[in-house]
């Protein structure tokens, strides 16, 4: 088979490769791929900042394809079923383990970039019918997350929510926020991405360039209650104001880190407000598969801002390495 390799943790370092095939072993599934989606940590493996990265290996932790052969046992498929394999294969439900993600594709595991894949069948989720492959190559990361970050806040008619950014992980929490029946506030930096939020549904916007104090613009919104969740997607430069513009009682549901890792901030606000301070680590098959079935029942579209060509798999890393410039979700076709 054809396949994209990673030779070493450098955004230039991807080759062309042919590979033999791999083959479905008892309980797995042979997938022929037919796109990938890009995410934060596709970035952070190609340029050295994850831990315990083996290189070469064909990198991408998001895809999605059809099925291609069974392995022993496997009944719950058919060959060309539409599915998308959930990252973490091991993580099939119930809480996160060490054992649960220690095992992901396009980091430990064998990704996206390449024409078949054997995964276990366990870890497979139907693509729902309104999504072509592209479209449902971006799921499993940022779908799942944003799933996670609006039930963690038992979001429904009247709650507020607060995204920051309109990368792929803010832009479903948007979806599914509406989906739920929630006020959506969005901050971004361009004007132009806020427009496209709001045909999305998003009831305000902030520029975050324009009014950096966004915090206190969330407060004025919501007539000084603030916000019920906070999607955190940010990390350092925003720590402090999501906690400020969180309602008391709300959650901050913190997954990012696109401005840094490390963040100073007052104590007192979250002991006052009984904020709830929720970390995440994407999520079980079991919540991809929940995220999904709501996607099928809203007729979701993921919001894809670029596909890429699989040859033009180091300008699509470059673009989504660069920041700021796509609104929603990359992807690559093959
Ligand atoms: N822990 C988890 O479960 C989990 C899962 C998925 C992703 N993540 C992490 O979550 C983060 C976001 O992921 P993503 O895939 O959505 O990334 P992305 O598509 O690259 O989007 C990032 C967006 O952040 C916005 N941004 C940057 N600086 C900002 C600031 N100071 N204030 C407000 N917004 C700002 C930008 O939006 P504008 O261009 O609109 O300004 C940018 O497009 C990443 O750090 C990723 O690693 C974590």
């Amino acid at each position: 088979m054809k396949a994209i390799e990673l030779t070493a943790p450098t955004l230039t370092a991807f080759r062309q490769i042919e590979l033999p095939d791999p083959k479905a072993g008892r309980g797995e599934v042979l997938i022929r791929l037919r796109a990938a989606a890009l995410n934060f940590l596709d970035v952070a493996i190609a340029t050295g900042n994850f831990p315990g990265m083996r290189f070469p290996m064909i990198p991408v932790a998001d895809g999605a394809g059809e099925v291609a052969a069974l392995g022993e046992g496997v009944s719950q498929f058919a060959i060309g079923d539409r599915v998308i394999p959930h990252f973490m294969p091991n993580w099939q439900g119930g809480i996160i383990t060490p054992h649960n993600v220690a095992a992901m594709r396009g980091a430990t595991l064998p990704g996206s970039l390449a024409e078949y894949v054997a995964v276990p069948a366990s870890s497979l989720v139907a693509l729902p019918d309104h999504l072509d492959f592209v479209q449902g190559a971006t799921l499993p990361i940022a779908a799942t997350t944003a799933w996670n970050a609006v039930r963690s806040a038992q979001i429904r008619p009247g709650s507020v929510v607060v995204l920051l950014g309109t990368g792929g992980v803010s832009i479903f929490a948007l979806q599914f926020a509406k989906a739920a029946g929630a006020t959506v506030i969005i901050a971004s930096s361009s004007d132009e991405k806020l427009e496209r939020a709001r045909h999305l549904g998003a009831d305000h916007l902030i520029n975050y360039r324009a009014t950096p104090a966004w915090d206190e613009e969330v407060l004025k919104l919501t007539d000084g209650r603030g916000a019920d969740l906070v999607v955190e997607t940010v990390g350092e430069a925003t720590m402090m104001r999501a906690i400020n513009a969180a309602a008391t009682g709300g959650t901050i549901f913190t997954v990012g880190f696109v401005s840094g890792t490390s963040s100073s901030i007052e104590l007192l606000p979250i002991i006052v407000k009984a904020l709830r301070i929720i970390g995440n680590n994407t999520g079980s098959v079991a919540d991809l598969a929940e995220a999904t079935r709501a996607i099928a029942a809203h007729r979701i579209e993921p919001v894809i801002d670029r596909v890429f060509d699989i040859e033009d798999t180091p300008t699509a890393y470059a673009e989504l390495s660069t920041g700021g410039r796509h609104f929603g979700k990359l992807a690559i076709a093959h």
